[in-house]
């Protein structure tokens, strides 16, 4: 696990019972580039929230170097070289 960049090894997510992502597993080494593909609502901007610290995760971990490690929050996720270009733009209502 520590060979990889970033990995995860068994993500699962839920919204009110309703299971999104089971068991997801992924390895991604540096310099490497991925797609994530799947149908519509099959999970992938959910994977990426998770990932980044806009959802958290109900089972396992994401590793970043082999050391486990779950953002609290974009900011925190940014802090860390980790970024997300969203599929979805909000507007910002309050300044
Ligand atoms: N905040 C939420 N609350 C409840 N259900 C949600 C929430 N976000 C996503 N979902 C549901 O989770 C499922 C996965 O949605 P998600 O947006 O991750 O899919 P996706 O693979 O990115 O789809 P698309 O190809 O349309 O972008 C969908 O059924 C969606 O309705
Ligand atoms: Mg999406």
């Amino acid at each position: 696990m520590e060979d990889y960049l970033l990995s995860m090894n068994g993500i699962c997510k839920s919204f009110s019972g309703v299971q999104i992502l089971k068991d997801v597993h992924l390895e991604v080494t540096a310099g490497s580039v991925h797609s994530l593909m799947g149908e519509n609502g099959a999970g992938k901007s959910t994977l990426m929230k998770c990932l980044f610290g806009i959802y958290r995760q109900d089972a396992d971990e994401f590793f970043l170097e082999g050391k486990a490690f779950n953002f609290s929050d974009p900011k925190h996720a940014m802090e860390h070289g980790v970024s997300m270009v969203h599929q979805e733009l909000n507007q910002v209502t309050h300044a």
